[in-house]
């Protein structure tokens, strides 16, 4: 655990108060108050860190460590390069960034900077230098922020300078060696693609080419690549004087960036959450994509990782942007904490009095200092942090179970014209993932390159590529006892969206040879009985056939392939593999899986039935001991959770026997 306790802080701006000295003798006083024991410093201050090329003015950062260390809070040190200062862009044109369509951008906005540049290298790895320097081996720094979620421009996140074009030749020619090989790769006998000399290869874009999946998502690779090899160039610069870890804030389902790769340069993963709360009255399937992002940030590094920001009260970039009610902070939280956080922090400390985030939720408003309700609200759960820190120290979620959540999978899948154009891989994913939450079966979110050893169900959604050793890996999981669910549109294409010929590259494991997919409209809506109640097929209907000795659970009942497998059931080697043909709804999945999870003897850690809006993780010491139980309901009304044994309430210490009363919003932590 960094810095030996739960991180309760954020993103502090100073840079914008200097003129301010008041404000900022507030700003420590009500720290304390509010429970605050971390802080970044110095996202975004490049103007006020160099103000001119060269010239460095860093007494003012210095003097904020050196205060905040005598107030006992530590401080994550932030790197600037997620906004550059004009003196940067007026001078050296080529940072900018050029569109898709080929516009270079004109100064201004963040997160738009070109990431081949060996000017922004170069000017970014001095001022890296300098920071770490003065401050990388402060007694109160504990952590490396690097630039600021890497590849987040409003939009498209790539550049498509001449620097970035000659660059993906380059890397192209690394990957593919020949023309020759990367032609046969990309399918460029179609529609005469066939590139003769590596000059004529060109970034996607609205004006050129978009329609080769295979180099869209070659860019996309290139792209992530390009980041990564930035942010790794920092962590190198701030390391020259620092031993400090790295850490760079990613987002919510972010498409622009593999994160399996990002990953790789950092020691700890940080996400930045803004989950829309109070959108509907139902908050499950926001509570859901929130879970499932956590477990995607927990299982990059099966390790805990840092809920780097979030909100205390609203967020201002939609159009609506509602206040979290009563209770929703403190839940939200202890959502992060539950999963694998080690850390609530926030965007912001102080809200602006200017510029675009004016109106952005902050710890203090414009006005009345402390006597806020969200100032409250935020207190007491850096007092529950605190409190909760010993017991939490050492332990992380290890779940039995996985979903496969591959960023190449879902940029082939869909950037490919197929059965249908509208096919979302993070909603289905999502949809999987709800059955897995409702149950409270703890799941990590990993990519085709993970390990399978030790999961016992592993489910594949919309898994249409196979990326090169993954089938091995799943045949074995299976073999040895695995539990493995997929469903239609998956094994079509390898990594260049190339489609597998002769047979579905699992065939074996599922006991299905597929044969076409319809794609009906709701007009042509299908059926299908599963353990005797009827559930909808419809969007993608894939049209299998059972081999001798495979188990059909389902039929469709209509149209002319009425009587075809829509849910298939295969024994292989020690384990079992299911086939889900049809796309079908949420009660379906929920009772589908209840099958998977009895095939596969997995339980919740309270081994009872979770009632709707609740659910449970567990997080453990490494040899599965010190066991902490988190309990959440996510209705805003009280709930009962019956059949639960006996657990000690590890805050209050009351014991429960048998049965758990929630408050609306509450989350139990239990022993
Ligand atoms: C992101 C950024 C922050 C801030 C918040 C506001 O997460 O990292 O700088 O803009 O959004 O929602
Ligand atoms: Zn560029």
């Amino acid at each position: 655990m960094l810095g030996g306790r739960l991180l309760h802080g954020g993103d502090y701006n100073p840079d914008q108060w200097l003129a301010y000295p008041e404000v900022f003798e507030e700003d420590l006083r009500l720290m304390k108050e509010a429970n605050v024991n971390s802080v970044s410093l110095g996202i975004f201050a490049w103007a006020s860190l160099e103000p001119e090329e060269g010239r460095y003015e860093l007494d003012w950062l210095d003097h904020i460590i050196t205060r905040l260390g005598g107030e006992d809070i530590q401080v994550v040190l932030a790197t600037p390069s997620g906004a550059m200062p004009h003196w940067l862009t007026q001078k050296y044109p080529e940072v900018m960034q050029v569109q898709a369509d080929g516009k270079k951008n004109l100064p201004g906005k963040r997160h738009n900077f070109c990431y081949t540049s060996p000017v922004m290298r170069e000017k970014t790895a001095a001022i890296d230098r300098e920071l770490s320097r003065r401050f990388g081996k402060r007694k109160n720094a504990i952590l490396w922020h690097i630039s600021n979620e890497l590849g987040g421009n409003f939009g498209d996140s790539t550049c498509h300078c001449e620097l970035c074009q000659k660059a993906f030749r380059e890397w192209l020619k690394e990957k593919y060696g020949t023309l020759d090989n990367l032609n046969r790769a990309w399918w460029n006998h179609f529609w005469s693609h066939t590139y003769t000399d590596w000059e004529q290869i060109h970034s996607p874009g609205p004006l050129g080419e978009m329609t080769s999946t295979a180099l869209v998502v070659d860019w996309r690779r290139f792209s992530t690549n390009q980041i990564s090899d930035f942010c790794e160039m920092e962590i190198r610069a701030v390391r020259e004087e620092s031993d400090l870890p790295a850490t760079t804030n990613f987002m919510d389902f972010f498409k622009g960036l593999d994160y399996n790769r990002l990953k790789k340069g950092l020691d700890v993963i940080s996400w930045d959450s803004y989950p829309f709360w109070h959108e509907q009255r139902d908050e499950v399937p926001v509570a859901v994509r929130t879970a499932a992002n956590h477990s995607v940030m927990r299982a990059l590094k099966k390790a805990p990782f840092l809920l780097m920001e979030s909100t205390p009260s609203s967020i201002s970039w939609r159009n609506n942007n509602p206040l979290k009610r009563p209770g929703m902070h403190m839940l939200s939280s202890m959502q992060a904490i539950a999963h694998g956080s080690d850390s609530v922090q926030y965007f912001q400390w102080r809200k602006g009095r200017g510029g675009y985030e004016k109106f952005h939720g902050a710890v203090l408003d414009h006005k009345n200092g402390s006597n806020t309700r969200t100032f409250r609200e935020v207190s007491e759960v850096g007092a529950r942090l605190e409190a909760l820190s010993k017991n939490v120290e050492g332990t992380v979620n290890r779940p039995k179970a996985a979903i496969i959540f591959d960023w190449e999978n879902w940029w082939a899948l869909e950037d490919t014209q197929g059965p249908r154009l509208d096919l979302d891989y993070v909603e289905c994913v999502l949809s999987h993932y709800r059955a897995f939450w409702e149950k409270g079966i703890e799941a990590d979110l990993i990519n085709m390159d993970a390990d399978l050893t030790g999961y016992q169900v592993v489910s594949a959604p919309l898994n249409y590529m196979y990326k090169s050793g993954y089938e091995d890996r799943v045949r074995k999981f299976v073999s040895d006892g695995g539990v493995f669910v997929t469903t239609f549109f998956s094994g079509m294409v390898n990594e260049t969206d190339l489609c597998f010929t002769e047979h579905h590259p699992l065939e074996d494991v599922f006991g299905i040879v597929p044969e076409e997919i319809d794609a009906p409209t709701e007009d042509f809506e299908n059926y299908f009985v599963y353990e005797g109640t009827r559930y909808p097929a419809r969007k993608m209907c894939e049209i299998v056939h059972a081999k001798k000795g495979t188990e059909v659970l389902s039929v469709y009942e209509r149209d002319f392939y009425a009587g075809a497998p829509a849910v298939i059931q295969n024994a292989y080697g020690d384990g079992a593999a299911y086939y889900l043909a049809a796309e079908s709804d949420d009660l379906f999945l929920r009772t589908f899986y209840d099958t998977v999870f009895k095939k596969a003897d997995l339980k919740n850690a309270l081994g009872t039935e979770l009632p709707y809006g609740v659910t449970v993780t567990e997080r453990t010491g490494v040899d599965g001991d010190r066991g902490i139980v988190f309990v959440m309901n996510f209705r805003n009304e009280p709930v009962c959770v019956e059949g639960t044994g006996e657990w000690t309430d590890t805050e209050s210490g009351e014991v429960y026997k048998g049965k758990l009363e929630l408050e609306p919003f509450e989350c139990l932590v239990l022993k």
